[in-house]
């Protein structure tokens, strides 16, 4: 089997590539289907293509790289991530997530190729009193959400569609490396605890799309690591996680942030994983465990 990966230099693409290939990324956990190596499948040729070598904005480039390639499966994971920089460039943000997935649609069409799709929790408005399962009706409210949503909706219904949600790996700008940053600086840290989402780990992420890649499973997927905070919750389990004093970090409304951010982000973005628990398959830990992990992994380089 060979799997190409789109975005193979972001924060999840890397893991993927390692745990595609059979390795555990760093933070990860060893033998356990959902999250570590998978033991028994069949040998996976992986190609991590990052955005130089192939930019999916560009028809051309990503009809001529699957012919050439011929992979079994396409996980695609790039796109525009600046959640606020797509507010002010929503052509940017439509061309690489929507216009970007229609070219790896098209391309994985032609050469008969699985697709694998990254999503995002923010397809969904946050207005729902409860999880969102994923036969619930998107509803996004920010030009990302629109343009991920946007991508969604150019994959055939044998597509695999997986949506995750605030995502932190070893490889990444995100919320724990911030953390770990801003950790050492004096004054308080503040930190919204208005917006709840389950945080979700790429060691562990990663496993997960391996298996959903390997076996081809149709249709849409909420995968992410267990449990549920808001981002204050997160600071502080970060802050205590490295050895700091959780007591730093002060709760605030998104309406208190200065400057105020130009996205709006849903109050309510867990995923309910319905599609694995209901078909009795392996959940991903819960986030502490794998924040854990992660700090054990980032820690060393931030205390520097
Ligand atoms: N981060 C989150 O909290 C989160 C939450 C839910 C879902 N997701 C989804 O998870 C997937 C992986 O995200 P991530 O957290 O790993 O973000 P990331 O670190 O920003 O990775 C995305 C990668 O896509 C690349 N990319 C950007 N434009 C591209 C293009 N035109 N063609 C090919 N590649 C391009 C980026 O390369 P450059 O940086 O070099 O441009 C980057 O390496 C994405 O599909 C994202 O929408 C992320």
């Amino acid at each position: 089997m060979r799997i190409l990966v789109t975005g193979a230099g972001g924060q999840l693409g890397r893991d993927l590539t390692v745990a595609l290939a059979g390795g555990v990324p760093p933070g990860g956990l060893e033998g356990s289907p959902a999250t570590g190596r998978l033991g028994d499948r069949a040998p996976v040729e992986v190609i991590g293509a990052d955005h130089r070598r192939l930019d999916v904005t560009d028809r051309t480039a990503v009809l001529c790289a699957t012919d050439e390639l011929r992979p079994t499966v396409v996980v695609h994971a790039g796109a525009w991530t600046a959640v606020d920089a797509c507010e002010a460039d929503p052509d940017r943000a439509f061309a690489t997530n929507a216009v970007g997935t229609r070219h790896v649609a098209e391309a994985a069409r032609r050469v008969g190729a699985h697709v694998v799709y990254v999503s995002t929790d923010y397809v969904f408005d946050g207005t729902a009193p409860r999880p969102y399962v994923e036969w619930d009706p998107p509803c996004p409210v920010s030009v990302y959400g629109r343009s991920k949503w946007g991508g969604e909706q150019e994959l055939g219904p044998d597509a695999t569609i997986v949506r995750t949600s605030w995502v932190s790996g070893a490889g990444g700008a995100n919320m724990v490396a911030t953390v770990l940053r801003l950790a050492d600086a004096p004054g308080p840290l503040r930190f919204v605890d208005d917006q709840r989402g389950s945080p979700t780990f790429t060691a562990d992420l990663a496993g997960a799309l391996c298996m959903l890649a390997t076996e081809r499973l149709p249709g849409i997927f909420h995968v992410t690591n267990q449990g549920t905070a808001t981002w204050f919750d997160v600071a502080t389990a970060v802050l205590a996680c490295a050895g700091h004093d959780p007591a730093r970090v002060e709760p605030i409304a998104t309406a208190d942030l200065v400057p105020a951010r130009p996205a709006p982000r849903p109050a309510n973005s867990v995923l309910d994983n319905a599609a694995l628990r209901l078909a009795g398959m392996a959940l991903l830990p819960d986030w502490h465990e794998a924040l854990g992990r992660l700090v054990s992994v980032l820690a060393p380089a931030a205390m520097r």
